[in-house]
C-alpha cells in the first residue's frame, strides 16, 4: 500500500554521466527511453517507435534536428519562467548530447545497454472510484475532427474528483481531451441532434455555459492528482462532457476512451475549481475588443483582481488561444511583488494543455492577475489557416481567436506553500528508491521508526500531509515517533544523491 515518492530529477542523473562522449550505452539510449518512448512506442501518437537502438540510428538526423529545434519532445511552457509537474523539456546539455551522438555516427558504447520502458496499460490509479467509456467513435475526417461525447453519471451524493485518469483505447489518434462536467442538458441536447456518437465540435470547448472544466490530457500526461484531501465538485445528475481531438490521418480508425476518477474520501474537503478569471471581453481586456487585422502582429493584455477577500493557493493553469496566437504570459501582481504563472513564447494550439504546479502558488488576496498576449495575423505565421490573411476576431470557431486561462485553485491554508504536487514521482519514484536501497521501517510504525540507506542520510523531515513541518532530525538513522499522535505523515529522507518521501502511517 505504501507509495513513495522522491524528487530526484532523472535528468540530473542524466547530465552527470555525459563525463565522456555520448553513446547509446552510457546515458544517450536511457535519454531517448525517458524524454521520447512514451508517446514513440507502438500504439502511441508518435509517427514512429523509439524503443531501441535500432529505431534511435533509423531516425537520427531527424531526432537532431528536432530537437536542436525543440519541436521534440513537445513542450510550450518556457521553463525558465516556472516549472511544471511532468515538463518534458530537454536540457540545453541534453540537446547537445544528442547531436554530438548522431555526429559521431550514432555509437552504441561498451557496457550494458539500457532497457526499453516497459509502456504501462490500463488503469494506474490505485483505487478506481468510477469508470466510464465514451462511446466507440470511427472518425470521418482525413483532417482533425474534434468531437464531443456526453456521458450520464450515477452517483448519488454529491463526490469530490481527487484524481482523474485518462486511458484512449487507440492512443496513436488521440492527440488531446478536455473533460467537463454539465449539470444543464445543453450538451446532451447537442449529442441528440448529432446522428453519430457524440457531436462535432471544433476544439473550443464546451458550449454549454454552466460546464465545468475538471480535466485536460495530452499524450504522455500521466494521472492527475490532487493532494488526499482535494476535490473537484461533482454534483449528482450533472453530464460527465469530454472533447476528444482526433488527430489528422486517423480516418475510419476507432477509439473509446476511458476516463477513471478517485474521489476523495477524507474530510473536510478543500474544494479545487477551475474558473476562468482572463477572458477576451472588456473589462479584463484591456483593449476594446479582439480583433487583429489582416497582416498586423498585435498585442493584447487582460487585468483583472484575484480574490477581495481571500488568499488563493493555485494549483494548476490552461491557457488557451486559437491558431494565430503566438504568445501568452501570464501573472500576479501584488504591490512590487509579481509571481510568475506562466509564459508561452511560441504558442501552439496542437500542444495546448494543462500545467499543474510542482508546488501550490499563493496569490494573496487583492492581486491582479494579468496577462500578455501577441497574435500574428500575417503570412510570416505558419500557423495561419487564411491565405491570404483575413481580420480575426474573438469567437467559438478555430479560425477565430480566443484569449482564455483557466486556473485551478483552492483556499489558500498556512503550509500550502509546502504542499509537494508532482505525483509522477510515484512511479519513477518507487524505481528510485530500489536503486537507493532506502527502507523505512516498520511502517506503519508506533514506536521507533529505521531507516535504512546505502547512502549516507543526512536529514529526516516529518511533515503533516496538508506539507506543514512539524520536526528535522540530523545525522540519524532510527526516529522516536512515539509522541507523534496517530495519522498519516510524509517521511523525507535527504541524502548525498537526493530527496526521498514516502508516506508514513502512525499508529498506537
Ligand atoms: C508527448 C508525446 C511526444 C513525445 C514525448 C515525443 N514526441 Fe516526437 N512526436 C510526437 C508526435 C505526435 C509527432 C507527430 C506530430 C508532430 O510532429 O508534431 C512527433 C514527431 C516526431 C518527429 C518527426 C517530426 C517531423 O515533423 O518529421 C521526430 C523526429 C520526433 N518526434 C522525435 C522525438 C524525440 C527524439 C523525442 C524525445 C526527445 C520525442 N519525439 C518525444 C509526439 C511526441
Amino acid at each position: 500500500m505504501k507509495r513513495i515518492f522522491t524528487l530526484v530529477s532523472l535528468l540530473l542523473i542524466q547530465i552527470s554521466s555525459f563525463a565522456q562522449a555520448p553513446t547509446w550505452n552510457n546515458g544517450i539510449g536511457q535519454l531517448i527511453y525517458n524524454s521520447c518512448s512514451n508517446c514513440h512506442h507502438d500504439g502511441g501518437i508518435g509517427p514512429f517507435e523509439l524503443m531501441s537502438y535500432t529505431d534511435a540510428v533509423s531516425y537520427a538526423s531527424s531526432i537532431k534536428s528536432h530537437t536542436v529545434d525543440r519541436h521534440m519532445p513537445p513542450w510550450k511552457a518556457d521553463p525558465s519562467y516556472t516549472h511544471f509537474i511532468g515538463e518534458r523539456r530537454l536540457t540545453d546539455e541534453q540537446v547537445n548530447s544528442i547531436s554530438a551522438w548522431v555526429d559521431a555516427g550514432t555509437p552504441l558504447g561498451t557496457g550494458v545497454s539500457p532497457v526499453p520502458p516497459t509502456i504501462k496499460n490500463g488503469a494506474q490509479i490505485n483505487r478506481l472510484d468510477q469508470t466510464t467509456q465514451s462511446p466507440k467513435y470511427t472518425v470521418q475526417k482525413t483532417t482533425d475532427d474534434y468531437r464531443t461525447f456526453v456521458m450520464p453519471t450515477s452517483h448519488t451524493s454529491l463526490k469530490y474528483i481527487n484524481a482523474v485518469e485518462f486511458i484512449p483505447s487507440n492512443a496513436a489518434i488521440v492527440h488531446h481531451i478536455i473533460l467537463y462536467h454539465d449539470p444543464s442538458t445543453v450538451s446532451r441536447n447537442l449529442d441528440s441532434l448529432d446522428p453519430g456518437p457524440g457531436y462535432a465540435s471544433n476544439g473550443t470547448g464546451a458550449e454549454s455555459s454552466n460546464a465545468k472544466l475538471i480535466g485536460l490530457w495530452t499524450p504522455g500526461a500521466g494521472i492527475f492528482y490532487l493532494p488526499d484531501n482535494m476535490g473537484y465538485e461533482l454534483p449528482v445528475g450533472t453530464d460527465l462532457v469530454m472533447e476528444i481531438h482526433y488527430a489528422p490521418n486517423s480516418n475510419a480508425k476507432s477509439d473509446s476512451t476511458f476516463v477513471n476518477f478517485k474521489y476523495t474520501s477524507s474530510t473536510p474537503v478543500r474544494v479545487v475549481k477551475m474558473e476562468m478569471p482572463l477572458y477576451h471581453y472588456p473589462p479584463v481586456l484591456q483593449q476594446a475588443s479582439l480583433v487583429i487585422p489582416a497582416n498586423t502582429v498585435m498585442n493584447f493584455s487582460q487585468r483583472t483582481i484575484s480574490s477581495n477577500v481571500t488568499d488563493l493557493s493555485v494549483v494548476g493553469i490552461f491557457p488557451h488561444m486559437h491558431l494565430i496566437g503566438r504568445s501568452y504570459t501570464i501573472f500576479a501582481k501584488k504591490g512590487v511583488d509579481t509571481t510568475k504563472l506562466i509564459s508561452i513564447p511560441d504558442w501552439d494550439f496542437h500542444w495546448q494543455g494543462f500545467y499543474t504546479f510542482q508546488k501550490l502558488i499563493k496569490i494573496p488576496k487583492q492581486s491582479l492577475i494579468m496577462a500578455n498576449a501577441t497574435y500574428d495575423n500575417t503570412t510570416n505565421n505558419p500557423h495561419n489557416p487564411s491565405t491570404p490573411p483575413i481580420t480575426v476576431s474573438a469567437g467559438e470557431n478555430t479560425k477565430d481567436e480566443m484569449m482564455v486561462t483557466f486556473i485551478a485553485y483552492t483556499t489558500y491554508q498556512a503550509g500550502d506553500e509546502n504542499l509537494i504536487l508532482d505525483s509522477t514521482l510515484v512511479t519513477s519514484g518507487v524505481e528510485e528508491n530500489r536503486k537507493s536501497k532506502i527502507v523505512i521501517y516498520p511502517n506503519p510504525a508506533d514506536d521507533k521508526i529505521t531507516v535504512s540507506s546505502d547512502v549516507e542520510i543526512k536529514s529526516l523531515k516529518i511533515y503533516e500531509m496538508n506539507g506543514r513541518l512539524i520536526s528535522t532530525y540530523y545525522n540519524v538513522e532510527s526516529i522516536d515517533v512515539s509522541m507523534i499522535s496517530r495519522g498519516m505523515y510524509m517521511i523525507e529522507v535527504v541524502t548525498a544523491k537526493g530527496h526521498y518521501f514516502e508516506k508514513l502511517l502512525i499508529c498506537e
